[in-house]
């Protein structure tokens, strides 16, 4: 079997819990990080617990923490050997209208879902340059394909942020060893979007396989699930704004 290391971001719940549940499963090597460290260490007793089961290494992390983030991802890379994946997954979706005098959410979810990634990149990418390989995986949304209001506004705007971002780097490495792919997720049932009304919503284990799959193929970028969505983000883009407020 190849060895395949990968650090996954944000693996405490939802969408990084499964997609470490899934690669485990692959037999892959996982280096795991969130703030809630109770849930790391119940999933890498889980997972390791598993015949054949390959290597999982926990660590606390809070993304938004510049300076731990520079020091706990080439602390992982250094435990394991070297990364093969850097999967930056952790995101928080809270908003508000902007000019509703209640800032914070909206300033927590651009730091943690935009500037926290640009934070998280640097780190992988200054190991993947070093050993001239490696995939980076920014999770976006396909809520980065069209400006949203009311509660969506910044969420929507950092993840279009993230994924220009996405292209500027792939424009970086180009011809080299190392791939940025980006994954768009339409809508997929977790933590993060409880009592929100959603449609063409899938559950967590629907839309994790699919996202596995698609870094598995190491595209630019995958909408996951592909259908309907890979209709849907683009078609976002040309619809005229009255049908934009009226969907969103
Ligand atoms: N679910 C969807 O429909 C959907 C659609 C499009 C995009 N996405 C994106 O997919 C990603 C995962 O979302 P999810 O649905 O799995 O949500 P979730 O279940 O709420 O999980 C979010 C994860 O991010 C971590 N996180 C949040 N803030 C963090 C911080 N400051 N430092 C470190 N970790 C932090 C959380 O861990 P701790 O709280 O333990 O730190 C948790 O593990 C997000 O980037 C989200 O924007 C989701």
């Amino acid at each position: 079997m190849v060895r395949v290391r990968t650090l996954i971001t944000g693996a405490s719940s939802g969408l990084g819990e499964g997609m470490a549940r899934e690669f485990a499963a692959r037999g892959h090597e996982l280096a795991l990080v969130a703030r809630r460290t109770d849930r790391l260490e119940a999933l890498a007793a889980e997972l390791t617990a598993a015949p054949r089961a390959a290597r999982v290494v926990t660590a606390a992390l809070d993304v938004t923490d510049d300076e731990a983030v520079a020091r706990v991802v080439p602390e992982l890379a250094a435990t394991l050997g070297g990364l093969d994946r850097v999967i930056v997954n952790a995101g928080v979706g809270d908003g508000r209208t902007v000019g509703s005098g209640k800032p914070t959410a909206n300033l927590r979810t651009a730091r943690t879902n935009f500037v926290a990634a640009i934070a998280q990149s640097e780190a992988a990418m200054e190991i993947f340059r070093a050993q001239g390989s490696g995939q980076l995986v920014l999770v976006t949304s396909v809520a980065a394909d069209r400006g949203l209001r009311g509660a969506q506004t910044v969420y929507a705007a950092a993840k279009a942020g993230l994924s220009t971002f996405a292209e500027g780097l792939r424009a970086d490495v180009h011809g080299t060893g190392i791939v940025v792919t980006e994954i768009a997720p339409g809508f997929i049932r977790t933590d993060l979007n409880e009592g929100m009304t959603m449609p063409f919503a899938v559950d967590a284990a629907t839309g994790v396989r699919a996202m596995v799959e698609a870094i598995e193929r190491r595209p630019a970028h995958a909408y996951t699930p592909r259908w309907p969505w890979s209709v849907l983000g683009p078609a976002l883009r040309l619809m005229p704004m009255p049908l934009v407020r009226a969907l969103t």
